[in-house]
């Protein structure tokens, strides 16, 4: 019994986590458009970034540990300026999160929502690179990273 729990439980896990995705990302095709269309350019094809653009792989989902970071993900000029809606900026960063996130993802990561997103854009951020090392520290200072 306590093995055929072992063997089922992952496939469960499994089953929640693509769940998580479907609702994060209603439409997987127009996210990846949206990315590489509009982010890709400076992101890159694998989320490894380059010179001044931060590698979001296998990092992005440490900034929405808290709602700081899940702010300042937003607020970067790249997302907040960019030509997306609210829902369509959600979107791609759920899709940026699910895609290139691997185990920097929390478990208890909620998908933004295109009202917050419209909240938290309305407030862009200017000096970036120190913001960022800020958050980084607090984060680490809190034992999430
Ligand atoms: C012209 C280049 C460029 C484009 C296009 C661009 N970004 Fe960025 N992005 C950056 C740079 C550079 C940073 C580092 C912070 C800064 O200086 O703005 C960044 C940071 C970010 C971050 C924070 C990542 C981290 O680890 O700190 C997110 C999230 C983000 N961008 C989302 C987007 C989204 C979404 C798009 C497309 C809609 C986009 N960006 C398009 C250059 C770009």
């Amino acid at each position: 019994m306590k093995g055929l729990v072992r063997k089922l439980l992952p496939l469960v896990l499994g089953a929640a986590a693509l769940q998580v995705s479907a609702a994060a990302v209603e439409n997987e095709q127009r996210a990846k458009y949206n990315y590489q269309m509009f982010c890709q350019g400076c992101h890159t094809i694998d989320g490894v970034g380059g010179r001044s653009v931060p590698k979001i792989k296998g990092f992005i989902g440490h900034f929405p540990k808290y709602q700081k970071g899940r702010e300042y993900l937003v607020r970067v000029p790249g997302s907040a300026n960019s030509v997306l809606d609210d829902a369509q900026l959600a979107e791609v960063l759920n899709w940026m999160i699910l895609t290139f996130g691997e185990n920097s993802i929390p478990s208890d990561w909620k998908p933004y929502e295109a009202k917050e997103v419209g909240e938290y854009r309305q407030d862009p951020l200017m000096e970036v690179l120190d913001y960022r090392k800020l958050l980084v520290k607090e984060l680490m200072a809190m034992g999430k990273i």
